[in-house]
């Protein structure tokens, strides 16, 4: 099937968070462009199996079926190579829900996780809402790329016996990979560095691999878990086809976590039946079997949307600098050239350029003075976007 994602489909008096927002940016004729679901429809093998499993009309409790484990296994293996056991997966209502057991299962409160900022924001309150403590280990940034700071993520660890003394109470990393919102796919030799501090000194690193498959660059994903047997056995992987496959309202991911005596920690703390619905379960399925064509004309279009913006910025907008991602379908744009305080370029974005972004100083440190762009959406919606913004930017 060709699916055409030139076709505007109007989200408004949906209930959608994205569209249905005035309360939030104070008018309801903003071009919206946060929050990180696509504004396109999700693939018809998917819509076929949501529809067949609601024509059956009993909605009672459920389990994931062993087919769906099958899907995420083979799959899994074919795309990374990653031999993972049926027994390995656990199922959560979205990873920022699994995100909160994983902080609620191996930490006690005023434990140490560390983020690497600017980063994905829900990672702060899963942390904080467990009584933890947030620890920074900000991400370097030369103007153009972002990489990690290994050397600073090594003191993190280390007791500072000088005044101000300090004693590490580092228990977790999370990890975002790939890293939303400055786009990079880590390489291999990036992550085994950051994998072997994490095994050197016993953290528990929890990857957040949601935009595993988005892949806008040429660029390779790899499974941290796939580093090493040792990495393997130290990581809790969440991954899911919400971002992927547009899926994000039926709240269904899951967590691999091949360590037996964690896995069974982690399944412990869950709150209750939290771990997913049918419909979820069959959307899910559909979109690891069937899903392939889709994503292929997806890739296509969002790595044409990303030149697009980027050509447009470059060769229209002086002052803005876009750092293209390798991954995701969020664009991260540099504004700091044009001299405002954080709160003067969110009103600015909102009222004069008349766009919903997420405004970059959400995402923590290094964040102030960027606005993060969603590019998922109908090239024509994206070039009413740009022509708003070279106008306000124009007009300064
Ligand atoms: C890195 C990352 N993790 C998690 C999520 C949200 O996942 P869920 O909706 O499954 O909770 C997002 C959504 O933008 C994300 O970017």
């Amino acid at each position: 099937m060709i699916y055409n994602f030139d076709d505007i489909i109007n989200r408004k008096n949906t209930n959608s968070r994205k569209w249905d927002n005035a309360q939030l940016f104070g008018s309801d004729d903003l071009i919206n462009m946060w929050i990180a679901d696509m504004d396109f429809p999700s693939p018809e093998p998917v819509v076929k199996a949501i529809k067949e499993r609601a024509e059956y009309p009993i909605y009672g409790y459920s389990f994931p079926p062993d087919s769906l484990y099958e899907a995420i296994v083979e799959r899994l293996y074919r795309n990374y190579g990653w031999k993972i056991k049926k027994e390995w997966i656990v199922f959560t209502a979205g990873v920022v829900n699994g995100l909160y057991s994983a902080v609620k299962a191996f930490t006690y409160p005023g434990d140490e996780v560390v983020v690497q900022p600017p980063v994905y924001y829900p990672f702060y309150n899963a942390i904080r809402d467990n009584g933890c403590q947030v620890l920074h280990n900000h991400l370097a940034f030369d103007g153009e790329r972002y990489t990690m700071d290994l050397n600073k993520l090594e003191e993190l660890f280390k007791p500072v016996t000088s005044f101000p003394v300090r004693v590490p109470r580092v228990k977790m990393l999370f990890l975002c990979s790939p890293h939303n919102p400055v786009g990079r796919v880590w390489s291999r030799e990036e992550l085994t560095a950051l994998g072997r501090i994490c095994v050197k000194n016993n953290c528990v690193l929890v990857s957040d691999e949601i935009h595993n498959e988005l892949l806008v660059g040429d660029v390779k994903h790899t499974v941290t878990a796939t580093i090493s047997r040792e990495l393997e056995q130290q990581t809790i992987t969440f991954m899911s086809a919400s971002k992927t496959f547009n899926l994000a309202g039926l709240a269904t991911s899951f967590a691999v976590i091949p360590n037996d005596y964690w896995r069974k920690e982690f399944i412990s703390s869950r709150a209750g039946h939290n771990s997913g619905n049918f419909f979820g379960f069959a959307a899910l399925e559909a979109a690891f079997r069937y899903g392939d064509e889709y994503l292929h004309q997806l890739l296509s279009y969002l790595r044409a949307n990303v030149r697009f913006f980027t050509d447009y910025i470059d060769n229209k907008i002086p002052g803005l600098k876009v750092i293209k991602p390798e991954g995701t379908y969020l664009a991260w744009v540099d504004m700091r050239n044009l001299g405002m305080s954080a709160l003067e370029l969110r009103d600015f974005i909102r009222c004069k350029a008349r766009l919903a972004l997420d405004d970059g100083y959400a995402f923590g440190p290094g964040g102030d003075g960027f606005q993060r762009f969603n590019l998922a959406c109908p090239r024509i919606v994206l070039q009413q976007a740009l022509e708003r913004l070279e106008q306000a930017v124009e007009e300064l």
